[in-house]
């Protein structure tokens, strides 16, 4: 690691060191470097914000919508659906030659007034139908989708209770898929969820549940690992939880990556951060250990800093985080050099 004083003379021109050259190269695309989609997630104002789109079309080949595409922005009051804000994210990919990830269909989290008024047929028809909508809008562009989003609860061992349920029983996730495989024979269809590294208990429980659906022919073909995480997380985690959800024989989508820090540190401080090092190296090599036809891709949670929701949204914390590749003025930290030495490696 370099000491401050070391980077800050080889900063200043006064210390040659080569590891303090090596510092301040440009970095290349990353998204050149990576043998899979290389993504990270957006919002609308930023592509009005010239340095988001100067990063994030250099170094990223895939936008997965922040929360444009969710029921929240896209389902009326009346039942209507409205989609500007995503069909401008879908325009901007598509001026862009960027793909897009399509997140995310049905969510505990998010279940439009209307459907709770329903109930029976009329709610099944309305579940499939804003699914079929949703999807067949983007069909044949949009390739990848999170389906169902954070089924399992966060202790573990159990599916959500949630509005979903509720009506539809558990299958709610198989009729899920099956509406939304008629939407778009051809995308890739995704279960995503949080925490499956840190909570064993919780990824055997989304495995059987894609098992069960998958045994109940629904046409499920992988899962997206979050992975919002920490220095804290213990080594080999991630990796188990890449492996296990691989050798199902599932694709695999590295889905929201940030690694927090949750520390009070000075701002910017120059030294590379240890602990995210080796957590983005072993998200790397777990990754590339997953064999090519299961790789569905990698998304960042963001391109900087700033633009994180751990330092923005309803619930800010106390302190400015610094879970992303570039700092918040545009600038690419050690965790994205660390990137491409690692893509490279
Ligand atoms: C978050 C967004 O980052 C926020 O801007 C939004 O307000 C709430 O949702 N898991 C998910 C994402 O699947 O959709 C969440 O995104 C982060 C956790």
């Amino acid at each position: 690691m370099l000491s401050r004083r070391t980077w800050l003379a080889g900063a200043a021109g006064v210390l040659a060191a080569p590891s303090a050259l090596a510092q301040q190269a440009p970095l290349p695309p990353l998204k050149s470097l990576a043998p899979w989609p290389l993504g990270t997630c957006v919002q609308t104002p930023q592509l009005n914000d010239p340095q988001w789109v100067q990063l994030a079309t250099t170094h990223f080949n895939r936008l997965t919508p922040e929360f444009e595409m969710k029921m929240e922005v896209v389902l009326q009051a009346d039942g209507s659906l409205r989609f500007e804000r995503p069909d401008s994210l879908v325009a901007f990919a598509k001026a862009h030659g960027m793909a897009v990830h399509g997140h995310c269909l049905i969510w505990y989290a998010e279940d439009g007034g209307r459907f709770r008024d329903l109930s029976g047929d009329a709610f099944l028809n309305a579940y499939v139908d804003y699914i079929q909508k949703v999807m067949g809008r983007y069909a044949g562009f949009i390739k990848t989708w999170d389906v169902v989003n954070e089924p399992v609860t966060d202790e573990g061992s159990t599916l959500r209770d949630c509005l979903w349920s509720q009506k539809l029983g558990e299958d709610y996730i198989g009729l899920a898929f099956t509406a939304a495989h008629q939407a778009d024979p051809h995308a890739i269809l995704l279960m995503n969820e949080y925490n499956l590294e840190y909570t064993p208990k919780k990824r055997a429980t989304l495995l059987r549940a894609a098992e069960r659906a998958l045994k109940n022919g629904a046409p499920l073909h992988g899962i997206g690992t979050q992975t919002h995480i920490g220095g804290d997380v213990p080594p080999g985690a991630i990796r188990a939880a890449i492996r296990d959800i691989t050798s199902l024989g599932l694709k695999v989508h590295v889905s929201e990556v940030d690694i927090t820090l949750h520390e009070d540190r000075p701002v910017n401080a120059v030294e590379p951060r240890i602990d995210q090092l080796r957590v983005l190296d072993e998200i790397i090599d777990a990754y590339h250990e997953v064999p090519a036809a299961q790789r569905v891709g990698l998304t960042f949670w963001g391109v900087r800093d700033s633009d994180s929701w751990q330092n923005s949204g309803p619930h800010p914390r106390p302190i400015f985080d610094e879970p992303l590749l570039f700092d918040r003025f545009g600038r690419p930290k050690p965790l994205a050099r660390e990137l491409a030495k690692t893509l490279r490696a």
